[in-house]
């Protein structure tokens, strides 16, 4: 049986739905060695800004019951060194490159994504306005929904690259957020980044990373995501891409099945950075057993009914 894993998000087709997650992949390079980066669907660089950042003090990361906790605080080489340094070896090894794009104004994450634009091998832009570990733009934008829509926009005038905002768990209602990029334009939608978490040493009574709260991810937050995943494709009809602990071919295909068109995989990469082929392994036997020809037949195929009908009959 031929199987068609190829999915499409706005205007870019996907080989397949298999990404490598923002900040548990580098740039992309320093995997290159291990991965073959053109085999995945795409990759999603570290984040972005216009200039280097440093990112917070020693200790930012701490492991956590099936998750870890992070505060990097978006250290980055800044986006003119990644398109000198990085691109042409993204291009040179046939990488699908989505580039994560970071802000503290507005007209920072539309002159960051105006320099991509007219960058050779940039595929899209994600939009990270939903980091928890900066103080200052980024998750402002991504908690407001006037924030998102007017980043969203602001870049949709900037760039006909794909644009897909990264949106936070950090909210009542993760749907209304989705649809507020969707009326701005978005082609897409990355949900979710981490969520704002903290770990305490009970001897010293401090907290285990600098930055004092950090971001939870990892197995731990799956089941969270998925969910979310879920109430956005009931609301939006843009593609989702799907992420949040994935470490599994099984977890990949509850997103997808949840609503995702495609699926990022983060912390994992940490764990086992062979992973792929397990992944790509697992959803091809999927899709023989239950006979799919096209990956994206699957995606928001949950099917509710018969445990709402138990709901209302018990
Ligand atoms: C160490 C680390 C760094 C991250 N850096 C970024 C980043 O630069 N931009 C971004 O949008 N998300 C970033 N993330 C969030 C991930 O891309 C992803 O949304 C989140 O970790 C949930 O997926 P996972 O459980 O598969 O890791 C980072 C996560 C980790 C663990």
């Amino acid at each position: 049986m031929s199987l068609d894993l190829s999915v499409t998000i706005g205007s870019l087709r996907l080989k397949n739905p298999l990404i490598a997650a923002s900040g548990c992949f580098g740039y992309g390079v320093e995997y290159a060695d291990v991965v073959d980066l053109s085999t995945l669907g795409a990759i999603v660089t570290k984040g972005l800004f216009l200039t280097e950042r440093e990112g917070h003090p020693a200790p930012r990361v701490v492991e956590t019951p099936a998750g870890m906790l992070n505060a990097i605080g978006l250290q980055g080489i800044g986006v003119h060194r990644f398109v000198d340094e990085k691109l042409p070896e993204l291009r040179a090894r046939g990488a699908t490159v989505i580039v994560n794009v970071c802000g503290t104004t507005i007209d920072e994450y539309a002159e960051v994504s105006r320099v991509l634009s007219d960058a050779e091998g940039v595929h899209a832009i994600e939009l990270n306005i939903s980091c928890p570990n900066i103080k200052e733009g980024g998750i402002q934008f991504g908690c407001s929904l006037s924030g998102t829509y007017d980043v969203v926009s602001a870049v949709r005038k900037v760039t006909s690259l794909p644009v897909i905002p990264k949106l936070t768990p950090n909210v009542t209602d993760v749907a209304s957020f989705a649809r507020s990029a969707e009326e701005a334009g978005a082609d897409a939608v990355s949900l979710v980044n981490t969520f704002l978490a903290m770990v305490i040493d009970v001897e010293s009574r401090q907290p285990k990373i600098s930055n004092v709260v950090g971001g939870l991810s990892g197995p731990a937050i799956r089941p969270i995501a998925v969910r979310m995943v879920w109430e956005c494709r009931r609301l939006v009809r843009i593609p989702i891409l799907g992420m949040g602990g994935i470490a599994n071919p099984r977890d990949a295909l509850e997103f997808i099945i949840a609503g995702a068109s495609a699926v990022q995989v983060g912390t994992a990469n940490f764990v086992d950075p062979f992973i792929w082929t397990k992944l790509f392994d697992g959803i091809r036997d999927y899709m023989q057993r239950h006979k799919i020809t096209h990956i994206s037949e699957l995606t928001g195929t949950i099917d509710t009914t018969s445990r709402e009908k138990q709901w209302i009959s018990s």
